[in-house]
C-alpha cells in the first residue's frame, strides 16, 4: 500500500524508493492527491540525496505514461526526434527538421514556448504570418506526407505528471537534479512517439549545465534512459557559453534558419545544424554511418532540397512560403538601436544568459508563462567571439517595440560583451557525441 509519509521518510534517510513508491508517487501527483507541500518535500529529498539509474527509469516509465502517448505507426519509416536543452539564438530544429526529412527520414515533432532567457521553437514559427502549430491529428499526418515533416505545440496530455512536477521544482529551487531533469525531458520524448533522438545537450554560461562534465553526465544518463526504452538516442555535447549564430529572438531566428537553409548562415549555425542532422539521418537508418549521414544532410543543403522542404512545411501548417523570398512579410519593429563598442580590441566573451536576458527584455521572451511577447524583437550579433572591433563599431543592433525595453535591453547587452586586448581562444562548439 503506497504510503507518501514512508516514501518522504526513505528519501529522507537516503534509501532507495521501491518501484511501488515511485509509480504510487507518479499516480498521485497526476491525480492531484497528493498535496503539493508533500510532492516539494519529496522533490527536495531527491536533490539532496540524488536518484539512483534503477529509480530514474522508473520515474521517467511512470511519467510517460501519466497521460497519452502518440501513436505515429501510420508514418512509414523510421522517425527521428531531436531536442535541445534549451539555449540562446538555438533555431536549430528549424534547419535540422528540414535537413533530415530532405534525406528521406520523417520527422513528427512536438516543441515547446520559449521562458526565460531561452526560446521555443513553437514561438519561433507563430512569427510566420498564418502559421498554425495546432493541428488536428490528421492535419499533423498529412503536413509528415506532404512535406516530409511537421512540427507542433505539446499537447496538454503529453506527461502530466512531469508538467505538475515541473511547476513545483521551478517554485522550490529543486530543478537542477541529473536525475529529475532527465526524467523530465526523457518522459515527454518518449510519449512523443519517435523510434530515434537526437540530443543537444548544452553546456556553458548560457545554459542550465555550467560544466561539459555535467553535460556529459546528462547526456550519458538520457541515452542509458532511451536505450532501456528500446530507442535509439544519441547525445551531442555542443557549447553554449556565446549565443548560436547571430540571431536571437523570434522572427530574426526564423530568418537566421531561412538564410542557413540557402547556404548564407552563420559558420556556427550551419556546422551544428550539419552534425546534428548528419546524426538524425544515421539514426534514421538513412546512411550506414554518421559521417555518411553528413556528407547527405550537406547535399540536401546545398542543393537547396532542405529549404524545399521548409517551404512545403510552411505551407502544410497554413504559414505564408513567400516570406522565404522576402523578410519583408515578417512583423517588423518599430525601433533599432546599435551597441557601439567603448573600445577596440577582440571581443572576448559573449555572455549567452546575457544576451538573453537582453533579448527578453526587449519583448522577445517571457518572464512567466502568460506573458506576451513580441515576435519581432531581438537581437542581432553583428561580432562574435574571435572578432576585431575598432572603437565606436556596432557589436549589435537591437529591435523593439519600445523605447524603454530598448534601453533596457542596450544595458543588458552591454555588459554581456567583453573587449580585450587579445584575441581569445575560442571553445570548440561541438564537444564529445555519446551514443
Ligand atoms: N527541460 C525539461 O523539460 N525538464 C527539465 O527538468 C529541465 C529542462
Amino acid at each position: 500500500m503506497f504510503d507518501m509519509i514512508e516514501t518522504i521518510e526513505t528519501k529522507k534517510t537516503g534509501q532507495e524508493l521501491s518501484e511501488e513508491q515511485i509509480r504510487g508517487f507518479v499516480s498521485g501527483v497526476t491525480e492531484g492527491s497528493i498535496p503539493d507541500y508533500q510532492t516539494s518535500a519529496l522533490l527536495m529529498a531527491i536533490c539532496l540525496n540524488g536518484m539512483t539509474r534503477r529509480e530514474t527509469f522508473i520515474l521517467t516509465d511512470a511519467m510517460l505514461h501519466s497521460g497519452q502517448t502518440m501513436d505515429l505507426s501510420d508514418i512509414k519509416g523510421i522517425k527521428v526526434d531531436k531536442h535541445s536543452t534549451g539555449g540562446v539564438g538555438d533555431k536549430t530544429s528549424l534547419i535540422v527538421a528540414p535537413i533530415a526529412a530532405a534525406c528521406g527520414v520523417p520527422i513528427a515533432k512536438m516543441s515547446g514556448r520559449g521562458l526565460g532567457f531561452t526560446g521555443g521553437t513553437i514561438d519561433k514559427m507563430e512569427s510566420i504570418p498564418g502559421f498554425r502549430v495546432q493541428l488536428s491529428p490528421e492535419e499533423f499526418l498529412h503536413a509528415v506526407e506532404y512535406a516530409g515533416m511537421s512540427i507542433v505545440g505539446q499537447t496538454q496530455n503529453v506527461a502530466p505528471a512531469d508538467k505538475k512536477l515541473y511547476a513545483l521544482r521551478d517554485v522550490t529551487a529543486t530543478v537542477n537534479n541529473i536525475s529529475l531533469i532527465a526524467s523530465s525531458i526523457m518522459s515527454k520524448k518518449l510519449a512523443s512517439g519517435s523510434d530515434a533522438i537526437v540530443l543537444d545537450v548544452k553546456c556553458g554560461q548560457g545554459s542550465f549545465n555550467k560544466t561539459q562534465q555535467a553535460a556529459e553526465d546528462l547526456g550519458r544518463l538520457m541515452v542509458d534512459i532511451g536505450t532501456d526504452a528500446g530507442k535509439k538516442v544519441v547525445a551531442v555535447i555542443t557549447d553554449m557559453n556565446q549565443p548560436l549564430g547571430c540571431a536571437v529572438g523570434n522572427s530574426l531566428e526564423v530568418m537566421e534558419a531561412i538564410d542557413t537553409l540557402k547556404g548564407k548562415g552563420p559558420a556556427d549555425m550551419e556546422e551544428l545544424a550539419l552534425v546534428l542532422s548528419g546524426w538524425m539521418v544515421y539514426c534514421g537508418k538513412r546512411a550506414d554511418s554518421p559521417e555518411e549521414g553528413r556528407a547527405k544532410a550537406e547535399d540536401a543543403l546545398r542543393s537547396g532540397r532542405a529549404l524545399d522542404v521548409l517551404r512545403r512545411f510552411i505551407e502544410a501548417q497554413g504559414g505564408d512560403p513567400a516570406v522565404i523570398e522576402n523578410y519583408a512579410l515578417f512583423k517588423q519593429p518599430l525601433l533599432k538601436a546599435e551597441l557601439k563598442a567603448e573600445k577596440g580590441g577582440f571581443v572576448t566573451d559573449i555572455a549567452a544568459d546575457g544576451i538573453g536576458l537582453a533579448s527578453q527584455h526587449l519583448g522577445a521572451g517571457r518572464k512567466t508563462k502568460e506573458d506576451p511577447i513580441d515576435l519581432s524583437a531581438g537581437i542581432l550579433l553583428l561580432k562574435k567571439v574571435g572578432d576585431r572591433i575598432e572603437e565606436g563599431e556596432s557589436l549589435a543592433i537591437l529591435y523593439s517595440d519600445c523605447e524603454e525595453k530598448l534601453a533596457e535591453g542596450l544595458k543588458e547587452a552591454a555588459a554581456a560583451y567583453t573587449v580585450g586586448a587579445e584575441a581569445p581562444e575560442t571553445a570548440p562548439l561541438i564537444r564529445e557525441i555519446i551514443e
